[in-house]
């Protein structure tokens, strides 16, 4: 049931140590008394916390779990993230200070500080107001990794409009299902964005999903490659033409929300069908971003902390957006391919902006260290304190790789274990934290972590199973958008009272979590979050295809790679050609990531008397491992 992963744990037994200068500067010097106060009184902990940021009102019930799973957070309390990340900075002298650093593809470089961001937000909420969008309206955002991907955010949230945005890399049929689920009547995407020199281009793809899903009324595009594109007239509005208009200036309403009130929804890819909506709040999930981005990397006045997810992605909400703005931080973000140029990109971005804090992902890692260790020690890589990893496990050479070569054995790495659910981490090293390559370590304070067998009783040290949170925390998932069923039924059916991560782990015998991978039909493409369910259907979306399979097995860079399985219709000739046809087919409906290794062409599928794909087996068979447990296979 395992997914594969790149994970030999070979290195248990390895220890390396933070050095003491590391440890002398650290925010938390005593993990073990902090975590024990966050068990014994959580609620107290995390006011505690809360009460580091402003409310317009403070709340009247730290935790209400009257209606489990249906948790609550900070009752009564009176906020808006903005009122944190952009208003409270701008009265003091952080107004003048760097809030964004960001460096395109092509080499342009903009800047912010907190007083021209919060401009730029509160012009941009005025022209989304102006154009009738309203408290609790969701808007989408399908942009490159451009300055207004983060300002639209901002903007949206300022005036209470739940953000759903889709990470730029998808395509026709992810937007549209994303845009048909949030009933959005307002879309806000670019006529390009640059990648590995090439235009993406975006308002092709977001003019083919609003055909599917005509919903959208207002269309405001954002000028950033310049090519020429389709203008609907009455639908899309260019960017520069409306904030040239009279109705935008600077001053600009925070609008006061409930902390329960919903901040965003980012769809995921799930078990099955389509992707489901998390939905995340102003009170708990700003709280929860917040204080794990301050205790874990350390965040100073004086640090310029690049993380280098997309904000198109969890990662990129909590903590390009979110967290390095509630902590007052300077955030450097940048556009396109690692490699491009050439393959010292980051390395000399690292060296020009003088970046403190990298967090990247171990696919990122492992495409760079393929190109050897002379790219990075051509640049002067000494500014780097602390590393950063997330998405899926790191292989210890990797972690090693990017431990010597990268933080040349000074910088500790935080492996940070959490998922779109969770809000922000949830298994992570701190920086006195003594680290075992491939390990997350151990849980963030107020997280009570455990792994359990089928009937949710503890296993013993070193055995495998799944792993659960057993307490509530203020970052959780709310719901799933429109669908509080399902956000039952995936999360806490299993095992009641336990919140169940879908991912299998064990505990070694100092405490240790090791993450082996996915318990269920999820895939994890170079860190991305990918369902079978999701391409296989955008397989069968295709003429020739009858039905399809579709399964991870393990590659060297990405982690994992899709493998398809496919029964043509009859009247269609298996072919190469048709293969890739295919191929680019699942591209053009999901996005690039999606798109199969390999098509295979088969005459039928292992099934389940009921008639479930037996995916499990399919993989044992590409890999040549034993079949196990057939006994359910139809004849
Ligand atoms: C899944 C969640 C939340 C950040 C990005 C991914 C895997 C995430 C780690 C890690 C081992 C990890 C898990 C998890 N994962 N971080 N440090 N070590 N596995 O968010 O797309 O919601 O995916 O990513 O399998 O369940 P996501």
């Amino acid at each position: 049931m395992v997914q594969p992963t790149a994970v030999k744990n070979e290195m248990e037994g390895d220890v390396y140590h933070p050095s003491a200068e590391v440890v002398s500067e650290a925010y938390i010097q005593d993990y073990d008394k902090m975590y024990q106060r966050s068990m014994d009184d959580p609620e107290d902990f995390w006011a505690d916390l809360a009460g580091e940021l402003d409310w317009y009102k403070k709340w009247d019930q730290v935790l209400d779990d009257s209606n489990p799973p249906f948790y609550k957070w900070f009752v009564g309390g009176k906020t808006n993230i903005i009122q944190n990340a952009l208003d409270r900075h701008v009265k003091t002298y952080r107004k003048n200070k760097l809030a964004l650093v960001w460096e395109g593809e092509p080499g342009d470089v903009r800047t912010f500080s907190y007083f021209a961001l919060n401009r730029e937000v509160c012009k941009f909420a005025n022209l989304l107001r102006s154009m009738g969008v309203e408290k609790g309206d969701i808007v989408t955002i399908y942009l490159p990794r451009i300055p207004e991907q983060v300002i639209a955010m901002l903007a949206c949230a300022k005036i209470g409009a739940p953000h759903s945005v889709v990470y730029g890399g998808f395509s026709v049929e992810a937007l549209a299902e994303r845009i048909e689920d949030a009933e959005s009547r307002v879309l806000i995407t670019a006529d390009g964005g640059w990648l590995r020199g090439k235009i993406v281009k975006l308002k092709d793809i977001a003019d083919e999903a609003m055909a599917r899903q005509p919903t959208i009324e207002s269309c405001i595009v954002i000028k950033r490659t310049g090519q020429e594109i389709y203008m609907e007239a009455g639908r899309d509005y260019w960017y520069d033409e409306l904030m040239g208009l009279p109705i935008s200036n600077s001053q600009s309403e925070t609008v006061q929300m409930d902390a329960e009130d919903p901040l965003f929804i980012l769809y995921t890819s799930g078990t099955t069908g389509r992707p489901k909506g998390v939905v995340h709040t102003h009170g708990g999930y700003m709280v929860y971003t917040y204080s794990t981005l301050k205790c874990v990397f350390d965040i100073k006045d004086e640090d310029r902390w690049w993380c280098a997810a997309d904000p198109g992605w969890i990662t990129g909400h909590s903590y390009i957006v979110y967290g390095p703005l509630l902590n007052g931080a300077t955030s450097f973000m940048y556009e396109g391919a690692p490699t491009h140029p050439y393959p010292n990109r980051w390395w000399k971005m690292i060296e020009n902006y003088g970046i403190t804090i990298l967090y990247t992902a171990p696919t990122a890692i492992r495409g760079l260290m393929r190109f050897g260790d002379a790219w990075a020690n051509r640049h002067d890589l000494s500014s780097l304190r602390l590393l950063g990893s997330v998405g899926e496990p790191i292989n210890p050479e990797a972690w090693r790789w990017y431990y010597q070569v990268v933080g040349k054995e000074r910088s500790p790495i935080m492996d940070t274990w959490w998922q779109t659910e969770t809000g922000g981490f949830m298994i992570t090293p701190l920086p006195i934290t003594p680290l075992k390559p491939g390990s997350a370590t151990k849980p963030f304070f107020g997280i009570d972590v455990e792994v359990v067998d089928e009937e949710g009783e503890v296993v013993p040290p070193g055995e495998e199973g799944y792993l659960v949170v057993k307490k509530p925390w203020p970052g959780m998932l709310r719901t799933i958008y429109r669908d509080p069923e399902r956000y039952q039924q995936q999360y806490w059916e299993k095992f009641k009272t336990k919140y169940q991560t879908g991912d299998s782990a064990r505990r070694d015998k100092d405490g240790y979590l090791w993450i082996i991978g996915r318990m269920d039909d999820v895939i994890k493409v170079s860190g991305y979050r990918l369902g079978t369910a999701e391409v296989e259907s955008a397989l069968v979306s295709h003429p020739a295809v009858a039905e399809a399979a579709a399964i991870g097995l393990p590659h060297d860079i990405k982690g994992n790679a899709i493998h398809a399985y496919v029964i043509l219709r009859s009247g269609y000739e298996q072919s190469e050609k048709l293969g890739d046809e295919l191929r680019q087919h699942v591209g053009h409906e999901i996005g690039p990531i999606a798109k199969p290794e390999q098509v295979g062409f088969v005459e039928s599928l292992p099934k389940t008397r009921s008639g479930k794909i037996m995916r499990r087996l399919l993989r044992a068979r590409a890999l040549g491992e034993p079949e196990g447990d057939i006994s359910t296979l139809e004849d």
